[in-house]
């Protein structure tokens, strides 16, 4: 298996640095991506990004990562809530994904607190920003390299 990781990103994420900084921070994707890229490579993995706002792009970025990477870091934006076809991609590709969120969504409206992925993903991180990013990429990775702690 390549040694190589997928960073997904859901709708709306593009946008970050300008939607909603007090909920969602400053920083943009491309900074985020940026600093995973070089989180990742410190460990020996290379980084795949691939954000978009369409549900089936999503579906498509999940079965192109099948047998090309080893784990998945996966923000579903507002699809976290909604999406069955995400959650049967999900375990269609049976690749280790980490749900990652920037904010804490059960802090947040009621419909926040349903996750229709979290069930069939390996982990869930939320509510710490951009550091959700690379604690789910650190988890992602302590798990593939079979890390006891
Ligand atoms: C989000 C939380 C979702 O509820 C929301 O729809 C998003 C971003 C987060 O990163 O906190 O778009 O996934």
């Amino acid at each position: 298996m390549a040694r190589e990781l997928l960073v997904l990103n859901g709708p709306n994420l593009n946008l970050l640095g300008t939607r909603e900084p007090d909920v969602y921070g400053a920083d943009t994707l491309d900074d985020i991506v940026a600093e995973l890229r070089s989180l990742a490579a410190e460990r020996g993995y290379e980084l795949r990004a691939v954000q978009s706002n369409v549900e089936g792009e999503l579906v498509d970025a999940l079965h192109a990562a099948r047998g090309e990477v080893a784990g998945v870091v996966f923000n579903p934006g507002a699809y976290t809530h909604t999406s069955i076809a995400l959650r049967d991609a999900i375990s269609a590709v049976e690749l280790p994904v980490v749900e990652t969120h920037l904010s804490n969504v059960h802090a947040r409206e009621e419909f926040r607190h349903t996750s229709m992925l979290s069930a069939v993903c390996l982990g869930v991180v939320g509510g710490f920003g951009r550091t959700s990013y690379r604690l789910a990429l650190d988890a992602l990775i302590s798990h593939l390299d079979g890390a006891t702690s």
